[in-house]
């Protein structure tokens, strides 16, 4: 989620502006990265149809928060990267009774994290280009590898 901060901050025309804080922002990443695609798995407690797709009871479904998250259905330009738009009914925590119980120390982490980080080191940016960075393409979890930063 960094490179993605650190890219959309060195991307951004409108860098120096304080008019959002990271309390909006941080939505617009968790939508963008969806770090934790398909941990949502449910099992059909009687015959449903979701989408077209009928779904009997007993089966079990996988769901992908991504492909909710990047639905042009529901964001406009879903690939583009643009920080200051917004994104509050993302679905990086999952949803209903069984969505993420740890959202909210999340939230306020990566919060208190990009406001102090930015403040205390404003010159932070990628010390190289963002499409050379290791992704764990293969993991639950996605996420870098490493994150080579300078300032
Ligand atoms: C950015 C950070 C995080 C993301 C993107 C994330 C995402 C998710 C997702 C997508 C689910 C599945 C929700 C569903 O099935 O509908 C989940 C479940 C869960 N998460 Fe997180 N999570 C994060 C951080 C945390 C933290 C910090 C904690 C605990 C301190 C936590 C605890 C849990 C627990 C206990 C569940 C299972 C809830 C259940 O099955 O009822 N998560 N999380």
């Amino acid at each position: 989620m960094l490179r993605g901060v650190a890219r959309a901050r060195c991307g951004s025309n409108r860098r120096g502006s304080h008019s959002h804080s990271w309390q909006s922002r941080k939505n617009v990443l968790l939508r963008y990265f969806t770090i934790a695609d398909t941990v949502s798995s449910r099992l059909a407690t009687e015959d449903v149809e979701v989408g077209g797709a009928s779904i009997k009871a007993g089966e079990g479904v996988i769901v992908s928060t991504l492909s909710a998250n990047w639905d042009p259905a529901a964001f406009k330009n879903p690939a583009e990267l643009d920080v200051e738009r917004g994104a509050r009914h993302h679905l990086a925590f999952g949803f209903g009774p069984h969505q993420c119980l740890g959202q909210n120390l999340a939230r306020m982490e990566l919060q208190i994290v990009f406001d102090t980080l930015f403040r205390r080191i404003p010159t932070l940016r990628l010390a190289a280009p963002a499409e050379d960075l290791p992704f764990k393409n293969d993991a639950v979890i996605y996420g870098v590898h490493e994150l080579p930063v300078t300032w």
